[in-house]
């Protein structure tokens, strides 16, 4: 009889395990990089731009210095000196740190003060005075394409306008012939508003430069620890080994967290200058107004269909406002992000996307909010279009894409814009989300409500996200291709420690990467310790987003697992006195395969590897393990809505909510069912109640939490969750796809299609989120569509 340990009393896949880092969390004990105090620590803040685009005259800090207790100020003039007034971006652009010619955004950084306290460095941001110069402003990309549009970047060569990139992908030609061949063609053109992912925790940095050892190490909020080590070395001009980044814990990232900020780089010119530890951190405006944003997007969207619905072909072209820097961290390759993995779920024989970015007088935008890179936008434009196209067909919404589905026996399938897909059981989860919300029955109580004049409406969306970036093939950003590690260390005890190069911001790696020791070595998970976040002890890798660690980090726990096991096995067979051949493996234990009562625990050969390996054996049991994907992973999901809208206020109340989530083999159910509530929240959020636009100034609204609304518990409807579909993913190790973002992905266009469909008949055909109810009133009394951000009322 097997004497395996059992999988999930030692907390291994598929235990919903409580997450371990939550004994610190809800204590207070966490250690974020605001709860680190240093010796002879000081304290900076930057002065920002109150103007949206101007020229700089003058800039005069005199008085600044004169303030006691104030140690340095710096400008872009300084930083200049240093060759730092500007850094490379991770989008292969250029950025300002101080400005030094224009300010091109509201709250750009200007200045910044080092003092003995935070409010004395504050005082003294108000003491500079600076002569600005207005300029005529852009808010958005048909004012950076008009013509005679003023020059955003004129620091650069070979900038004649403000067009950032023209990119495309696909075949023109082929698309075109679909559409030439099209019963109907269905169109629709949708603004996706600039939002952002706003975590609790802002950013922020401590530089430590200590002259006798010529180490700088810097304590920061980043999302990719090792990325941003190469990005000072390259920056600041220090060897590489030089430099210690420590990620401690992280209060949210969301993609925020990704891309290098001015704040950083002054902190740690501030600490090479003055020798001192200097700790720069943001406060929420500046969070809001200067740090990546998200989407800010236009879409212009046709799909060709046949007249039984069948589609044959697509055709995209976006707008991107980036803002003044097109500073997105993006793999190199791929110019508007993955929008690309668009209709990756629908077999669609061809397909075209076009693209366009442009420069404008707004902080530098278009990072990955919860998503790979822009499938956010990618899934919402098309679920949106599907949605349209089977209004224009007169069909129904589960049917129409039921029949233009991926069919389970087409995989692995080549998508119209080149991904290969290489699972997924789509229908099926269609089917078990109509059956949850009673799909038949509810489409009868909306006809019988709607003769009484009640509007319900119910929204599907699907979405299939490519995460898990890279294989190296593809993908890089700066040149460094994507891929991850992991490395084991078995003590002599058998208690162990996990280190990769991911780096967790609530997403719980400290609870499930040991759960995947525990299901490749039988260790007990409560037995592991997970350490991330310290370039000096992790190894490389390429950080956290785009829902990319459990594809790749994960995997590489698993095959530096596998790594220790085989060298384990050794250990059993000389214990047991037999040859390796003859050594059986089942969970926590090997054992002869002739007698298997004779075996030993994976915590004897750990002491073995240390007090009794046979001659010849490198003493030691660990390992390290570098994963480079084949593929990404596609999870898939199903988010149907419904939902009640009040004809006479536009407020719409959500009657249901259900998800069906297919992410492979889950981890531990809870956290996956977390990560799922967490997005569906965001993206209730984004769909009803987020945006942040721009007076006609450029002046940011939506720089504080009364203007920029976060969903509590209060709004936020309920969800009902399903994870009866499971398809593995044929290519990770454990079988498993990403799950982070995929709620948050898919979820916007399930609210924005149930008040749409709710809609249906009255001649409203888009209102562009988020779905206010004065917009949606405004839809309804006068019967037309709702397009762009809302506006912003002038001050007068
Ligand atoms: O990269 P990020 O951690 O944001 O996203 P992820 O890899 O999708 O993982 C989010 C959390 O869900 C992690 O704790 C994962 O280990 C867990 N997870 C899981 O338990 N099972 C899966 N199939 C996918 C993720």
């Amino acid at each position: 009889m097997s004497q395996a340990v059992d999988e999930i009393k030692i907390g291994g896949l598929g235990a919903s395990r409580k997450r371990v880092e939550d004994n610190r969390f809800i204590r207070g004990k966490g250690n974020y990089t605001d709860d680190i105090v240093l010796p002879g620590m000081l304290h900076m803040e930057i002065l920002r731009s109150p103007l949206a685009h101007a020229r700089i005259k003058s800039i005069d800090a005199s008085k600044a210095w004169d303030i006691p207790g104030v140690r340095l100020v710096l400008t872009g003039e300084i930083m200049a000196t240093r060759n730092l007034a500007w850094m490379p971006t991770l989008s292969y652009d250029t950025q300002a740190v101080l400005a030094t010619d224009k300010v091109r955004f509201q709250g750009q950084e200007v200045a910044c003060v080092i003092a003995d306290d935070p409010y004395i460095a504050k005082d003294a941001c108000e003491a500079i005075v600076v002569d600005y110069e207005p300029l005529p402003v852009i808010i958005n990309p048909t004012q950076a394409t008009a013509e005679g549009a003023p020059i955003i970047r004129d620091d650069k060569e070979n900038q004649p306008d403000n067009v950032i990139y023209d990119w495309e992908v696909g075949d023109a030609a082929g698309t075109e012939r679909a559409f030439e061949a099209a019963d109907l063609v269905s169109k629709l053109e949708l603004h996706y508003p600039r939002s952002h992912p706003s975590p609790i925790e802002c950013c922020g940095s401590i530089a430590d430069f200590n002259r006798a050892t010529s180490k700088l190490t810097v304590y920061m909020t980043t999302q990719a620890p090792h990325i941003i080590r190469a990005a000072v070395a390259m920056v600041a001009e220090l060897p590489e080994h030089m430099i210690r980044i420590i990620s401690p814990d992280i209060g949210g990232g969301f993609g925020n967290k990704v891309p290098v900020y001015p704040g950083y780089v002054c902190s740690i010119l501030a600490s090479i200058l003055l020798e001192r530890p200097v700790k720069w951190i943001e406060d929420k405006t500046g969070n809001l107004i200067s740090t990546g944003f998200a989407r800010d997007i236009y879409l212009k969207g046709e799909i060709a269909l046949r007249r039984d619905g069948k589609i044959l072909g697509v055709r995209m072209h976006t707008d991107a406002d980036h803002g003044a820097f097109f500073s997105d961290a993006q793999p190199s390759k791929f110019k508007i992000g993955l929008m690309h993995s668009a209709f990756a779920a629908y077999d669609v024989p061809v397909a075209h996307l076009t693209a366009r970015g442009t420069y404008s007088n707004k902080a530098p935008g278009g990072v990955a909010y919860r998503c790979s890179f822009r499938v956010t936008e990618a899934m919402f434009f098309q679920e949106r279009m599907m949605q349209a196209a089977a209004d224009d067909l007169g069909m129904d919404q589960a049917a129409f894409r039921r029949m233009n589905f991926v069919r389970d026996d087409q995989f692995p399938h080549r998508t119209p814009f080149g991904f290969l897909t290489d699972s997924g059981q789509y229908a099926k989860c269609l089917d078990v989300g109509l059956k949850a919300i009673d799909y038949e029955n509810f489409r009868q109580q909306q006809a019988e409500a709607r003769s009484r004049g009640r509007l319900l409406g119910l929204g599907i969306s699907t979405m299939t996200e490519p995460l898990g970036a890279g294989n190296s093939r593809e993908y890089d950003i700066l040149g460094i291709k994507m891929f991850d590690s992991a490395e084991i260390k078995v003590h002599l005890t058998g208690k162990a420690i996990v280190r990769t190069g991911a780096r967790t911001q609530g997403q719980g790696h400290e609870t499930t990467w040991a759960q995947i020791v525990a299901h490749e070595l039988g260790i007990p998970a409560e037995d592991v310790v997970v350490e991330e976040g310290d370039t000096d002890t992790a190894p490389f890798g390429m950080g956290t987003y785009a829902s990319r660690s459990t594809p790749v980090a994960g995997a590489a726990v698993a095959m530096a697992a596998r790594k220790i096991r085989a060298k384990a096995r050794k250990l059993a067979a000389h214990l047991l006195e037999v040859s390796e051949e003859d050594v059986e493996w089942e969970l926590g234990r090997f054992y002869v395969r002739s007698a298997p009562d004779r075996g030993v625990t994976i915590q004897e050969c750990a002491v073995a590897a240390y007090a009794n390996m046979p001659d010849g054996m490198e003493p030691g049991l660990e390992n390290t393990a570098f994963y480079d994907p084949p593929n990404l992973t596609w999870p898939f999901a199903v988010y149907i809505v419904t939902v009640e809208v009040d004809p006479a206020t536009g407020v719409w109340d959500v009657l249901n909510m259900v998800a069906v989530d297919d992410c492979g083999i889950r981890i531990n159910p809870m956290i996956v069912e977390g990560q799922i509530m967490g997005g569906l929240t965001e993206a209730y959020a984004m769909s009803s109640m987020q945006f942040i636009t721009f007076d006609a100034d450029g002046n940011c609204v939506g720089s504080n939490y009364m203007d920029y609304l976060l969903p509590t518990a209060w709004e936020t409807p309920g969800f009902e969750l399903h994870s009866e579909v499971v398809t593995p993913c044929p290519h990770h190790p454990i079988g498993a796809k990403g799950i982070g973002e995929c709620a948050a992905v898919g979820g916007p266009a399930a609210f924005v299609n149930a008040v749409m469909d709710a809609l249906s008949g009255t001649g409203v055909r888009n209102i562009d989120m988020p779905l206010l109810p004065d917009r949606v009133w405004e839809a309804i009394t006068y019967r037309r569509d709702i397009s762009g951000a809302p506006p912003v009322r002038s001050d007068e």
